[in-house]
């Protein structure tokens, strides 16, 4: 009864402006805009289909070098190939869920230059419990602990700079959830919810990015797309997608605050998650507000990392700080 009534809560506050008729309220219908990236260097990750893959193109179409990171190599180059300028695609292999090859990969990444936005898209809801071969839940590893190890390995190989935009596509999911470090995690396998650790993780990319704007250099900016008809949501929400197919926004649709963030910049708020170029508060519940702090946040996530045996600091990849 208590979980019907919750949904209901959150369902009738939210369905409208997540749907495809709130973003048409908010920035109109399509979008066509041009933005200017002309000689800007991109890193997107989860950039092989949906979202991901909507903002690079878009981003490479309007003048960027987009480093475009996930798993599968066929599906990136057909997105490299199908971009036909100003700017272009690289595709970069990497599983996102497994800490030591993000880590690898963003240092390989900053070797070639640092970056004016970076993307952290990559998110999956995952409703049975999985280990990566590291030991960590599959979820957790790719929607969280993979956005700070890929975010220390680009800060500590200099790729981060003032002019760094960061973006973090969280959910609306987070609404629903109270920040809390031990629910990152089901400890006992048996206990993992798959929807509710994904409003955690979401919940707590709102904190990291708090965190990220307390550290700078440059601004960092919480997202969420709005319900978008991709392959994820075709996947881990069948029903849902049924449900709400005809009201469900296209990837270029929920693609576009970021690709309009980053274009404009505004000034980082916190306590803030935009939506269709709008800042709205982070906290629609009161329950949400009282959860961890984003410095809590860091120190639990950079223990994980450390306890999985992926070490920060320069001195452990002789790499520079500048
Ligand atoms: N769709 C929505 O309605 C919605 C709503 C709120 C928030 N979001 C958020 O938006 C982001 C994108 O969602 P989406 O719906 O576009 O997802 P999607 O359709 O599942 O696409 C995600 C992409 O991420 C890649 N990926 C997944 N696991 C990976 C891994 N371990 N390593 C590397 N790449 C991986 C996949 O490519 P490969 O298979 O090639 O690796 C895929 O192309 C997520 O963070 C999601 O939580 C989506």
């Amino acid at each position: 009864m208590k979980t019907l009534l919750a949904a209901l809560l959150f369902y009738g506050r939210f369905a409208l402006p997540f749907s495809r008729i709130g973003h048409r309220r908010r920035v109109g219908a399509g979008v066509r805009e041009r933005f200017d990236f002309r000689g800007q260097r991109w890193l997107v990750t989860g950039a092989s289909g949906g979202l991901g893959a909507a903002i690079a193109s878009r981003a490479a179409r309007n003048g960027a070098e987009v480093v475009a990171m996930a798993r599968d190599a066929r599906r990136l180059e057909a997105l490299a190939h199908a971009v036909d300028g100003p700017g272009r695609i690289i595709p970069t292999m990497v599983d996102l869920s497994l800490l030591a090859a993000v880590d690898q990969a963003g240092r390989a990444a900053a070797a070639s230059g640092g970056f004016d936005v970076v993307v952290h898209n990559v998110g999956v809801m995952v409703h049975d419990f999985e280990r990566t071969p590291e030991g960590g839940e599959r979820g957790l590893a790719t929607n969280l602990l993979g956005h700070h190890v890929l975010d220390r390995a680009l800060r500590e190989s200099g790729a981060i700079s003032a002019s760094t935009a960061l973006i973090a596509m969280s959910s609306g999911g987070a609404y629903g959830a109270r920040l809390d470090l031990a629910a990152l995690e089901a400890d006992d396998p048996r206990a993992h919810d798959g929807f509710a650790a994904y409003a955690q993780h979401k919940r707590a990319q709102v904190a990291l990015v708090e965190a990220w704007n307390a550290e700078g250099p440059g601004p960092a900016y919480a997202m969420h797309p709005g319900w978008v008809d991709t392959p994820g949501v075709a996947t881990a929400l069948p029903g849902f997608r049924r449900f709400f197919g005809p009201v469900l926004r296209s990837a270029e649709e929920g693609a576009d605050t970021a690709l309009w963030l980053a274009a404009t910049r505004p000034p980082p708020r916190p306590d803030t998650i935009w939506l269709d170029r709008h800042a709205d508060p982070a906290h629609a519940f009161g329950f949400t507000r009282s959860g961890a702090s984003p410095a809590e946040l860091r120190a639990s996530l950079e223990a994980r990392a450390a306890a999985a045996g992926i070490a920060g600091g320069a001195a452990a990849h002789g790499t520079s700080t500048a």
